[in-house]
């Protein structure tokens, strides 16, 4: 089977190679997966880039994000069968319940192979059906930027409808932060470097639109058409923590998740005690959080926005979009558009 490897001189798109492996087989608890769509996400980025620390993964098969078929099952699995259609969990040993050490190197396209091949076995148990309403490529958008926005807004936030939720920039994360903030009755505020960005983010339901670039002090443009934000997802770190803290309303609960601005945090924690804020860090979320996610995707129609798809054989080219930051919602590698 083909993959995509990252090679030897981990430092650009260009250290992508493409290679032949073995048709895998699956062991005892494990599904073989025809991986038909990939997705995205900035983390490839950072790793492909070796940026904050990303560790060094020559041989790592990319990405943490997919959907395909089941094609074969190892012994004692009955959970899924060849046929079925699934999506991978970015955490295939994080099932249910808290977060905790033991999760971590079982993250796709990191700590072990991800879905940027042909091919792939995952633990069964790992797998959530895709629902008729999603093609492949759009479930392949979900696992981590849709199911970062969930546990943000849904699990940690508690939103609720009448609420209003503030989204830095018009990634993965933050438009389907946006989706789902509609889709509860929510107000969605976004921020972006584009007015052309902000006037899509405006028609996929932005209640407000505000340029971070012409408009820095933009925390408290947001306090002043809302008076205040009552959930933030913070993508940015460094460079916007102290506006997201402006621009949050008394007992707002912040889900810091990204360092889009860089790590080196310097903010006033009296700002946030004078509020009564509840800021919390998150790491992607459980396969559980996954499906129920995906079931309130299903029922209120919901559609992954992608901005462009590439075909397999052109990944690294989908890399450079993202990096070109020129997007808005999800980048896509379709593995069935063009053989490589
Ligand atoms: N903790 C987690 O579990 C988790 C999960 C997913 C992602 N993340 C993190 O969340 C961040 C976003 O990820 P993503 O995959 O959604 O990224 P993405 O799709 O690549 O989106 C990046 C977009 O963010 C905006 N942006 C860039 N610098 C910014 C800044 N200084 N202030 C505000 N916006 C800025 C830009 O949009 P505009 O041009 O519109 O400004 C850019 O196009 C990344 O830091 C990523 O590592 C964390």
């Amino acid at each position: 089977m083909k993959a995509w490897e990252i090679g030897e001189r981990q430092g650009s798109a260009d250290s992508l190679r493409l290679v032949e492996r073995p048709e895998p087989e699956p062991a005892p608890g494990e599904a073989l997966v025809r991986i038909r769509a990939s997705a995205l996400n900035y983390r490839d980025h950072m790793i492909i880039n070796l940026i904050d620390s990303a560790p060094k993964t020559a041989g790592r098969i990319p990405l943490s994000d997919g959907a395909g078929e089941v094609v074969a099952v190892g012994e004692g699995v009955d959970s899924v069968r060849p046929g079925d259609r699934v999506m991978v969990s970015f955490f295939t040993g994080w099932l249910d319940g808290p977060l905790r050490p033991s999760h971590f190197g079982t993250d796709l396209g990191g700590g072990r192979d991800g879905t940027l091949a042909e091919l792939a076995l995952f633990p069964a148990a790992s797998l959530v059906a895709v629902p008729d309403s999603l093609s492949d490529e759009e479930a392949a958008c979900l696992p981590c930027a849709a199911l970062t926005a969930w546990v943000s807004l849904v699990e940690f936030g508690r939103m609720k409808a009448g609420d209003t939720v503030l989204l830095l920039g018009t990634g993965g994360v933050s438009i389907f932060g946006l989706q789902f903030a509609r889709m509860m009755g929510a107000d969605a505020v976004v921020t972006s470097s584009s007015d052309e960005k902000l006037a899509r983010a405006r028609a996929l339901g932005a209640t407000h639109g505000i340029n971070y670039v012409r408009d820095p002090a933009w925390g408290r443009t947001v306090a002043g058409k809302t008076g205040g934000a009552d959930l933030i997802i913070e993508t940015g770190g460094a460079a916007t923590l102290a506006q997201s803290i402006e621009a949050a309303a008394f007992n707002a609960r912040i889900a810091l998740i990204g360092m889009l601005g860089g790590v080196g945090i310097e903010s006033d924690p009296l700002a946030l005690i004078w509020k009564n804020l509840h800021l919390k860090g998150i790491l992607v979320g459980s396969r559980r959080s996954l499906e129920e996610m995906t079931k309130a995707i299903a029922q209120n129609g919901l559609r992954s926005v992608i901005d462009r798809r590439f075909p397999f054989a052109e990944a690294p080219a989908a890399y450079r979009h993202l990096a070109a930051g020129a997007h808005v919602g999800k980048v896509v590698i379709s593995h069935d558009t063009a053989q490589a």
